[in-house]
């Protein structure tokens, strides 16, 4: 029963105390919610993993590639913990290294390995935080980078900066999204199906290319559609829609605003009384925003509202089982990246954090 659940989780958070730092993400239900010790999104969780020395353990309540990333930052000695290890991302697991180190070969048979005159190198890879570490590992081995959503528009100024191009994997909607603000033409951004030769492109649609989008995208932000913005619209002609960047480019140009989890909070807390929002992102977040300012009217896009199924892999009953483990001594789920990626994983997440979010 959930009451008990929610006694035995304070009695183990209490015995461990400073011993445990329990990092939340912004998608994680309230029930989880309610024992972090910081929520915030990926970016601001990766900030967080470095501000807790102290702490003997980091219990991160969110999915498999963020505990990946906290791990890279945490010290040698702290161990990460997934309450739950089933918790992944079904958009992470649309690349792997081996797809990724293919397509990498193909480009460099079309652009060469060499700078131009400005010494700007054929293609930066770019890879989103949702992805598994050994991709982090890839873009740091290759003078590349990762981004969140947060910051992905600064991450490919810096990336534009070093090279011709960008490779940008496994998220295409938010490298499409980003770009196309940034200027890029959507014709300059073709799509690299991993399944197919070339990725399904010509010489010609990669000769030309600015932005190389990996064929991946979120199950969760997929769902939102024009006709949900339409129909917010027809329910209340003021409505502020907003969407997170992993939804589709039309989504996307029909919503008023599009910015990510902490845009969309920030832009939440900032609102003025009376304001109505039609939100397109993951609904423990929007619930979880319109509990938090009753005064305004706060609705997810998506009627029929579907969680992260992954995110919701974290349970109370996980979260209580890891807590107690530690208290009888005993590690269990942790998340540790084998050394051999590590550092140059952790190469591409350090570039990340000098640029910002
Ligand atoms: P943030 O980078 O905004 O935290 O988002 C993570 C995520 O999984 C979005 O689907
Ligand atoms: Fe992955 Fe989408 Fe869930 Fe984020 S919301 S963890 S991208 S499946």
């Amino acid at each position: 029963p959930a009451e008990e659940l929610d006694r035995r989780i304070r009695a183990a958070k209490e015995a461990l105390g400073s011993r445990v730092t329990i990092l939340g993400h912004a998608y994680q239900r309230d029930e989880i919610v309610q024992y972090a010790d910081f929520v915030g999104d990926s970016f601001q969780l990766a900030q967080q993993s470095l501000k807790h020395p102290e702490a003997e353990f980091v219990v991160f309540c969110g999915v498999h590639f963020m505990a990946e990333t906290a791990d890279l930052l945490t010290t040698d000695d702290q161990p990460v913990i997934l309450p739950n290890l089933a918790a992944g991302c079904s958009m992470a697991d649309m690349a792997d290294i081996d797809a990724v180190q293919a397509c990498w070969d193909q480009l460099a048979a079309v652009y060469g390995t060499e700078p131009d005159a400005d010494g700007r190198v054929p293609v930066v890879p770019v890879t989103y935080m949702n992805s598994a570490a050994s991709l982090k590992g890839f873009c740091g081995a290759h003078g590349g980078i990762v981004c969140t959503s947060s910051n992905a528009r600064e991450v490919l100024e810096w990336a534009f900066e070093r090279g011709q191009r960008v490779l940008f994997f496994p998220d295409q909607h938010l490298g499409r999204n980003t770009a196309k603000a940034m200027g890029v033409a959507v014709e300059d951004m073709p799509l690299w199906d991993p399944r197919k030769p070339r990725g399904g492109n010509s010489e010609q649609d990669l000769l030309d290319a600015r932005v190389v989008l990996w064929r991946g995208w979120c199950s969760v932000h997929q769902r939102f559609t024009v006709d949900q913005i339409a129909q917010a619209r027809a329910k209340n002609p003021d409505v502020r829609v907003i969407v997170h960047p992993e939804c589709p480019m039309e989504v996307v140009d029909a919503a008023d605003e599009a910015g990510s989890t902490r845009y969309i909070q920030l832009a939440v807390d900032a609102a003025p009384a009376g304001t109505a929002f039609a939100i397109g992102t993951e609904v423990n977040m929007v619930r979880r925003l319109a509990d938090t300012r009753p005064d305004l009217t706060i609705e997810c896009l998506d009627p029929v509202v579907c969680p992260c199924s992954t995110m919701y892999r974290i349970h109370p009953a996980y979260l209580a089982w890891v807590l107690e483990s530690l208290v009888e001594g005993r590690v269990v789920n942790q998340v540790s990246v084998d050394a051999e990626v590590a550092a140059n994983a952790r190469t591409a997440v350090e570039r990340m954090l000098a640029v910002g979010a």
